[in-house]
Order: C-alpha cells, then structure tokens, then sequence
C-alpha cells in the first residue's frame, strides 16, 4: 500500500446514524431510510477511496438492533442481501477488500454464506479495506476476543487481547465519525478508538455527502495527536508525513 499523508486519515470508522429520522421526516418508512443509507455508504466509500483512505469501517447493524421492531430487523437483514448482490460485483472491480466484523452464529446460514463469499471474492483486493461491522458490539468483540485466549491458554495482556480482537487485521481507527447528531459510542469499537479523534456531524446519515466527508477530513487535519504525550514533545518528533 502507498503511504498517505499524516493529515489524511489511514482508517476512518463511521456510526451511521439517522436513517429513521431521515425516514420519518418524509412520512417513509424507516426502511427507506436505510435504503438511502446504502446509497450514502456507497458514496462515502468512493470518496474515500479517492482520498486515499485506506481503511473504512461501518457499524452497520448492532448487537443491540435485534431489540428494534421484528419488521425493521428483517428488513436490515434483506437489506444486507440484496446490497451484497448488488454492490460486491462494483466494490470488487474498484479494489475493496470486504471484511465482516460481528457475530455470525446469530446471523442465518444463506446471510453466512453470503458473507464469505463476498470475503473470499475480494480477498486478494488492496485499495481500500471496507469493514462492515453486523451483529457487532464492543463488548462482543472483547469478550469473544478474552474466551479464545482462555481456551487456548495464552495469558491475556493488551497485545494478546489486541491480537484476538476482530479488527486485528487493521491498524486502529485514526477518525471515528458519528452521524445524526448524538454524541455517543453506542458500543461501536471501544476497544479500538482510545485514542481516535471523534467528530459528530448533525447530518443524517443518508444526507452525510462529499462535503461533509471532507468536513470531517479538514477537522481531522487541524487535531493535535498526542497520544498521552506533551504538545512540545509532539513538536520535537520528526514529522511522519509521507515518509
Ligand atoms: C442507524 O440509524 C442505522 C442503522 C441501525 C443501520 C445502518 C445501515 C445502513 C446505513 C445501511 C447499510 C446496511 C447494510 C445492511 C449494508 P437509525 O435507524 O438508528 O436512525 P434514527 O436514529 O434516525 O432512528
């Protein structure tokens, strides 16, 4: 992979919030919403791509969504169904590597076998890794991550844990984006974003365009990463921009 500029963010991971609103403001229903959430996604992934971003991961159904309205959770399912029929073909040909982070017992064995296939048709791709986080949770994700290290015996330290994590297999978010204007981390990475940068945009997420995007990107640039050091400490390190 080409190295990236320090100001641009490596890995970008988005809540995608707002999509009933979106819905609801338009008297629609709130699958609507996340149809247009689709769209949404699937420009923010272009504009990412172009902007050299590297890793973008998506909490697109939670741990916590099996608790919404037994309607809305099946339409979130034929929702992932149909977009991975639809959009694997183009993601594939503009280099994007699927990941599917989350638990899968709970998902059924056709959504399962939809998911490896997708994973394994793009496997070989280097553009852009899309993370796609469904039946996912923070708290999951580390106590899966504890109980295989139990059963295979290994003593639990921060790398070990870091390592059996289901994000292990890219660095740590740089940006952490929430739509639809609340300010939380609704169990999205808690692990993985100690030491990313939050910013919390008031748009919905199908109204989250380029120019939001680059919003978020231009915030990102002016942030001062300091990861527990002294600004003047910061200061003195040699800059590590593109090189
Ligand atoms: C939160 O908005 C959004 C979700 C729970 C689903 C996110 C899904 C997508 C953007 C579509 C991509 C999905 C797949 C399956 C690839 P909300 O419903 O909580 O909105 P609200 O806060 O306005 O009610």
């Amino acid at each position: 992979m080409a190295k990236t500029p320090a100001a641009v963010p490596h890995h970008i991971a988005i809540v995608m919030d707002g999509n009933g609103r979106w819905a609801n403001r338009r008297l629609l229903p709130r699958v609507a919403g996340h149809r247009q959430g689709v769209d949404s996604l699937r420009r923010c992934i272009r504009a990412c791509a172009q902007r050299g971003v590297r890793v973008l991961t998506v909490f697109a159904f939670s741990s916590e969504n099996w608790n919404r309205p037994a309607e809305e959770v099946g339409a979130l399912m034929e929702l992932l169904a149909t977009a991975l029929a639809r959009e694997v073909p183009e993601l594939d040909r503009a280099g994007v590597r699927l990941h599917f982070v989350g638990d899968r017992e709970g998902l059924k064995p056709k959504v399962r076998e939809g998911l490896a296939a997708a994973e394994a048709r793009t496997a070989a791709n280097a553009q852009l890794v899309l993370n796609v986080c469904f039946n996912y949770g923070g708290r999951w994700d580390i106590a899966q991550a504890a109980r295989r290290l139990a059963e295979a015996g290994t003593p639990i330290t921060e790398q070990s844990l870091n390592g059996a994590l289901a994000l292990a297999h890219v660095p740590d978010p740089d940006l952490l984006i929430r739509t639809g204007g609340e300010q939380r981390i609704s169990n999205f990475l808690l692990w993985q974003a100690a030491y990313s940068e939050l910013f919390f945009s008031d748009r919905l997420w199908p109204d989250f365009d380029e120019a939001a995007l680059d919003e978020a990107l231009a915030a990102y640039a002016g942030r001062e990463r300091r990861f527990g050091k002294t600004s003047a400490q910061v200061a003195a390190e040699p800059s590590t921009a593109a090189g």
